[in-house]
């Protein structure tokens, strides 16, 4: 098996790649973040203290990994150098071992008022964005109209900001949002424009060359697969491919450099902003879930909505991205559950069906049909060893490998790096 993993979530994202990433990359010479930006929040707890990282690779607390932001991301470079530097504060300085590819496009507050405008246009059938201006900002790269950060050393950086501030500033007056000033917006950017100038490099040779050095390779992926522009529950989705193909496009390795695809799967199910959900639970124990499960998103504070664990979701997940393994994070909060019904497929008007439906309406009319597992009903907090979980829990896991026929490698009993059981 080859030395190299890319991890990406299984499900509307915080899965909690956050920590199997930091703990992954302890073996690793290379993190690369490949797809997303600021939309992202991945968390990581070491002794004790909770860092939540946006923009930056998960494997920023240790020291001796190279970080690479990979031209597949939107880089904010105000939330980048804010990030830099609360990092700096907890006594972590990642600026020398950070690079940040000359082909990833840049987010702009022009794209954060865009994305506003645009979520405030939509009413009531707005996405639930994160308003980091990721939407308007893949948008302007399909369009061929996006700025690089490749551009920010060019002498006319503030002549080419002032021309796209002007050309999003008629499309936000359209759609009836607030203008941003010229001068005003200009004066805000341009000194994050010059620190983030000094950390863009070629990004993609430096990758050609470690991969031919045999340096370990490790992706992050951000989101998850139902968020996938694609594959997800569209238009309730991110705007780039949040799977193995948005690795290799957004990283400029080959598919020969991926090794082995973890998927990160949360024992029960959450999604943050709107859009289908058949295993929502809106009763009391989605609200259990939600309290014992701390499900408040790490990017915004906003209430994740919850639910089961929809196995029909993630085996078509694995089958999209060659899953070879997966985590499975958080068992803990299943705890104190007698019965823990997942769902294993859905019934549409009547039929019974197998996968996730690419039409919105007869995703949002899919009753999931569940079944219904034995609980524990003891605690699994901090538990390290396969042997020392109830036979419930391991029966729980076990379940969950034959149906999607993928190996659980990673158990979460806990959000600290060592609370996990490695198999
Ligand atoms: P990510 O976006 O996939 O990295 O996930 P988030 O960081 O947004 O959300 C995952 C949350 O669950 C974070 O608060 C983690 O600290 C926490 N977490 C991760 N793994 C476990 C686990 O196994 N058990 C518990 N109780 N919490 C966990
Ligand atoms: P991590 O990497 C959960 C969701 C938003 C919204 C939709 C589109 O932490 O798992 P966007 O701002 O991307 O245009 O919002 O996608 N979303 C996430 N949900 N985890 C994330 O990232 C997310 N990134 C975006 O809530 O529904
Ligand atoms: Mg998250």
């Amino acid at each position: 098996m080859s030395v190299n993993r890319v991890v990406l979530g299984l499900q509307w994202g915080d899965e909690g790649k956050g920590k199997v990433i930091d703990q992954l990359a302890d073996t690793t010479d290379v993190v690369v973040r490949c797809q997303g930006g600021a939309n992202a929040g991945h968390t990581v707890v070491v002794g004790g203290r909770k860092t939540v990282l946006h923009l930056l690779p998960s494997g920023a607390l240790h020291d001796r990994a190279t970080c690479v932001i990979g031209n597949g991301v939107v880089v904010d470079p105000r939330a980048l150098c804010d990030e830099i530097d609360a990092l700096a504060r907890n006594g972590c300085d990642i600026t020398g071992r950070l690079k940040l590819s000359d082909r990833a496009h840049l987010v702009l507050p022009t794209h954060r008022a865009l994305d506003a405008a645009t979520e405030r246009a939509k009413g009531a059938s707005k996405v639930g964005t994160t308003l980091r201006g990721i939407g308007p900002c893949y948008g302007d790269k399909i369009a061929r109209t996006g700025l690089r950060c490749g551009d920010l050393r060019a002498a006319d950086l503030p002549d080419r900001l002032r021309a796209h501030i002007r050309a999003a500033n008629r499309v936000i007056s359209q759609l009836g949002g607030r203008t941003l000033d010229e001068n005003r917006t200009l004066h805000e950017t341009l000194p994050a424009c010059r620190r983030a100038a000094e950390l863009v490099a070629d990004t993609a040779s430096f990758l050609h060359q470690a991969a031919i050095d045999g340096r370990r390779f490790l992706f992050e992926g951000a989101q998850g697969v139902m968020l996938d522009v694609d594959y997800g529950t569209y238009p309730y989705v991110t705007s780039s491919n949040t799977g193995l193909g948005g690795v290799i496009t957004g990283s400029g390795l080959s598919h020969k450099s991926m090794g082995e695809v973890i998927g990160v799967v949360k024992a029960y199910t959450t999604r943050v902003g709107g859009g289908p959900f058949p295993v929502e639970l809106l009763d009391a124990q989605g609200e259990a879930l939600r309290k014992r499960g701390h499900e408040f998103g790490a990017t915004t504070g906003r209430p994740r909505r919850c639910g089961w664990l929809d196995l029909v979701v993630v085996r078509f997940a694995c089958r999209l991205n060659g899953v070879d393994s997966i985590a499975l994070t958080k068992l803990d909060v299943l705890d104190p559950e007698a019965e823990i019904p997942v769902c294993t497929a859905y019934e549409v008007d009547g039929r019974r069906v197998d996968t996730v439906p690419a039409c919105l309406d007869e995703l949002a009319r899919a009753k999931p049909v569940y079944t219904v597992l034995k609980g524990w009903k003891r605690s699994i907090a901090g538990c390290q060893r396969w042997d020392d979980l109830p036979a419930e829990a391991r029966a729980y896991v076990e379940y969950v490998e034959r149906f999607l026929g993928v190996r659980v490698s990673i158990i979460g009993t806990g959000p600290g790096r060592e609370e996990t059981v490695v198999r």
